[in-house]
């Protein structure tokens, strides 16, 4: 394992490889990672000569200060993780100024809608702050595949319009939501949970199960609002949203077209942690 601190550096290992005509692949995580994370990085392993994970808490991505402040880290436990799977694995690990200069800002793009419900509509500039991140990586590390996971489905959907936008020549690799026994997906923030939180949000999953199985029998406002109820009846839990919206536009609906692709999503909230999911309407 090799570790990066600067983007000078990074560029000059890059140098080498690249006249060896070695593919690249990046996996941009923030740490404090679970095997979710490591899914990714297996999955880069097995198609790329050369891998490299980034551990950036980014700030611009964060809305409240709160959530920033309480963003899980613990970089000595992902550099042994890390090294576990391979040691023939890269990391850069930026300082805020490494990757920000004196001007911790986002850049605004236009997501064509894409940004406006679910995660977008709760937090605002959320994305922007995606994208001006990735685009930086994307930028310093020029990829042949990036990899993402489906938990943050919007995530993919942005991050493949800043590819459009930015008109960069890049794989974006989709993997599959990694979960607990319970079903609960797993996320860096499930560490901020108690044991009986944790227990009680398998209700999240179970939820978008029940709902994939009921919208095209019963009304969908009412399954919704059943499902609200029945999430908000354990303490501290209470439900951002829950939505079905087309899995190509993110637009949101209560009426399913048979011709089109659905995703059914949530965001439930337990006390400060936000925990969100997604899965296909099949
Ligand atoms: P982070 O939350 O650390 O996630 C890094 C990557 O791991 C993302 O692509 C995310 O979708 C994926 N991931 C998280 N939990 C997963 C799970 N249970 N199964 C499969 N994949 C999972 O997403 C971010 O960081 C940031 O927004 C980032 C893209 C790094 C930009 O700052």
């Amino acid at each position: 394992m090799s570790l990066f601190f600067k983007k000078n550096k990074v560029k000059d290992h890059l140098k080498q490889t690249n006249q060896k005509n070695k593919t690249i692949g990046l996996i941009p995580t923030m740490g404090s990672l679970h095997p979710g994370h490591l899914s990714l990085i297996q999955s880069a392993l097995k198609k790329n000569d050369s891998v490299w994970v980034s551990i950036f808490i980014n700030p611009t991505q964060f809305d409240k200060k709160i959530d920033l402040i309480n963003y899980p880290q613990n970089l000595d436990k992902d550099l042994e993780l890390i090294k576990k799977i391979s040691d023939d694995i890269n990391v850069f690990i930026p300082s805020k100024f490494e990757m920000y200069g004196e001007d911790t800002v986002a850049k605004v793009y236009d997501f064509n809608n894409l940004d406006s419900e679910l995660e977008g509509k709760y937090r605002k500039s959320h994305f922007n702050g995606v994208a001006t991140i990735v685009s930086k990586f994307l930028n310093l590390f020029k990829p042949d595949n990036i990899y993402f996971g489906e938990k943050d489905y919007q995530q993919i959907l942005i991050i493949r319009r800043l590819i459009y936008l930015e008109k960069i020549n890049v794989e974006l690799v989709v993997c599959p939501t990694i979960r607990e026994k319970n079903g609960l997906a797993l996320s860096s923030r499930n560490k901020l949970l108690t044991d009986k939180e944790k227990n009680n949000s398998s209700i999240i999953y179970k939820s978008l199960i029940y709902v994939n199985k009921n919208l095209k029998k019963l009304d969908i406002k009412s399954i919704k609002k059943n499902v609200v109820d029945k999430i908000e009846e354990i303490k501290s839990f209470q439900v951002e949203y829950l939505e079905i919206a087309n899995a190509q536009t993110l637009e949101i609906t209560n009426k399913i077209n048979p011709q089109k692709t659905y995703r059914v999503f949530i965001c439930v909230l337990i006390n400060d942690v936000r925990l969100i999911d997604n899965i296909l309407v099949n």
